[in-house]
């Protein structure tokens, strides 16, 4: 039988019977949209959503492995739903990257027998097959590979936005970060065909989305594969990151491309070149440091010294008018010295970013920089973490003050929580902007700002 027959006996087996999901994302914009297609297939077999827990008949986990605090949450989630599967026996699924991992693997199958489906990353699309196994033939499955899984189209897709869309361009990475888990739990640099993601965002805008942002691990190593875990490449010439992006940007109806996230090393000057003649293009790019100091980056297996860096962004922001750029930060990296994290903090002063997303080192079995014999004392990351926090906050309110006097062009998002007469929206660097309607405007509704005033927390300001 194929997928779709599977879909079809399923909805067949639970109609009538008003089944309800629950799927509980962890991670990054990668598993939220693994998850709406998750979501896809279960209304396709009739489930409905609930956001209450305790009504779930399904629960689907879509786990993390990057760092271990997503374990973490995962376990004692676990233990809280092991009583509704005794009252209600409702059925759990967990999927995801913890579960290309053999030792998580392991656990989950010796300690908690009650989870009825594992799923990887690269099974997904068996769902309604497992579920078909768990309700009519009241079986356990377990359907991960460690190949690198072959790209699936057309799965169906529950979107969780009316306005924004994620569309994912490329599966898995080929960086080996000495940090990093994900090149051994996602697998290798997979892009999709040009066509079907075209396709897909041409759809999109005739849905009435206006903003897409562009999904991988490294997107601008997209095409680097040649298609060959394609099925069909009908646009063979689109054959980088920023054909593609042009290409985008091309499509009617669309107003906003974001993307997320490019690495330093294959940040091309083409690249560039295409988001300054590109409007639409977002003017915050995400540019993950990780470290600002050079020893500490090749031992990452970065690619990049902290000067050839601090050029790139030079370059960016000489190139590209207004560009805002925001980063990833590890505090702590094994053998990271004092004077090493005070590079990191130097960049920080220098490149002034919009937005950075801080992290304290978490070891992950089977990476390189685990079986360092000279990881950080907790309290040294700790205080670290601290140290580049104080600056970043430091930064936030002298940059709140710089929007005074510009204009930002923003979505709206809806009446603001504090006074129902304003609406509000945020800007691409996630500052939420508060202004007065004209009475013209609508939810969705892509508008200009002008900033008129800091209220630390929010801005605000009129419509231009
Ligand atoms: N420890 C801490 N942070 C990590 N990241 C990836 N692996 C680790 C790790 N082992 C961070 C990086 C990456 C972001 C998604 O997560 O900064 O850019
Ligand atoms: Fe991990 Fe590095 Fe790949 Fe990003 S580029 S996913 S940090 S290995």
């Amino acid at each position: 039988m194929e997928e779709i027959d599977f879909i079809k006996v399923v909805k067949n087996e639970i109609k009538d019977k008003n089944l309800k999901y629950v799927i509980l994302t962890f991670g990054c914009q990668l598993n939220e949209n693994d998850s709406e297609k998750i979501a896809g297939m279960l209304e396709e077999m009739g489930y409905s959503k609930t956001d209450i827990f305790e009504n779930a008949d399904l629960v689907v986990f879509n786990t993390c492995c990057v760092r271990e605090n997503a374990e973490e949450r995962l376990f004692g989630k676990l233990g809280e739903i092991k009583k509704m599967k005794e009252t209600r026996n409702t059925i759990i699924a967990i999927g995801g990257c913890m579960m290309q991992e053999k030792s998580m693997l392991d656990k989950i199958q010796k300690s908690y027998k009650y989870v009825d489906i594992v799923f990887g990353t690269h099974t997904l699309q068996t769902l309604p097959e497992d579920l078909y196994k768990v309700i009519v033939k009241n079986e356990k499955v377990k359907e991960v590979i460690d190949i690198d899984g072959e790209i699936i189209e057309g799965l169906p897709i529950k979107r969780n936005d009316k306005y924004r869309a994620s569309v994912t361009i490329m599966y898995g990475c080929n960086k080996f970060c000495s940090y990093c888990i994900v090149p051994y739990v996602r697998g290798r640099e997979r892009s999709r065909s040009p066509e079907d993601i075209l396709n897909e965002i041409r759809d999109l805008a005739k849905e009435g989305y206006k903003e897409i942002t562009l999904l991988g691990q490294n997107v601008n190593s997209y095409g680097k594969d040649k298609f060959k875990y394609c099925k069909n490449v009908d646009n063979p010439e689109i054959n980088n990151f920023a054909k593609l992006l042009r290409a985008v940007c091309d499509i009617d109806g669309i107003e906003k491309v974001k993307f997320m996230s490019p690495h330093p090393r294959d940040f091309t000057d083409d690249v560039i070149e295409t988001i300054r003649d590109c409007k639409k293009v977002t003017r915050m790019i995400h540019m993950p440091l990780q470290s600002g100091n050079s020893k500490v980056l090749k031992e990452m297996n970065r690619g990049y010294t902290k000067e050839e860096f601090l050029e790139l962004a030079k370059k960016m922001k000489d190139n590209i008018p207004d560009l805002n750029l925001s980063t990833d930060i590890i505090v702590g990296f094994p053998g990271e010295t004092e004077e090493e994290f005070d590079d990191t903090l130097d960049v920080v002063r220098k490149v002034e970013f919009e937005q950075i997303f801080m992290f304290i080192y978490s070891k992950r079995e089977g990476t390189r920089a685990a079986a360092r014999v000279d990881q950080v004392p907790e309290e040294i990351k700790h205080k670290r973490f601290d140290r580049l926090k104080e600056l970043y906050d430091s930064q936030v309110e002298l940059q709140n003050e710089r929007y005074i006097g510009t204009v930002q062009s923003i979505m709206i998002e809806g009446p603001s929580k504090n006074d129902e007469t304003k609406f509000c929206g945020r800007t691409d660097s996630n500052r939420v902007i508060v202004f007065d309607p004209t009475g013209k405007e609508k939810i969705g509704d892509i508008v200009n700002i002008k900033i008129t005033e800091n209220h630390k927390w929010f801005l605000s300001g009129e419509i231009v």
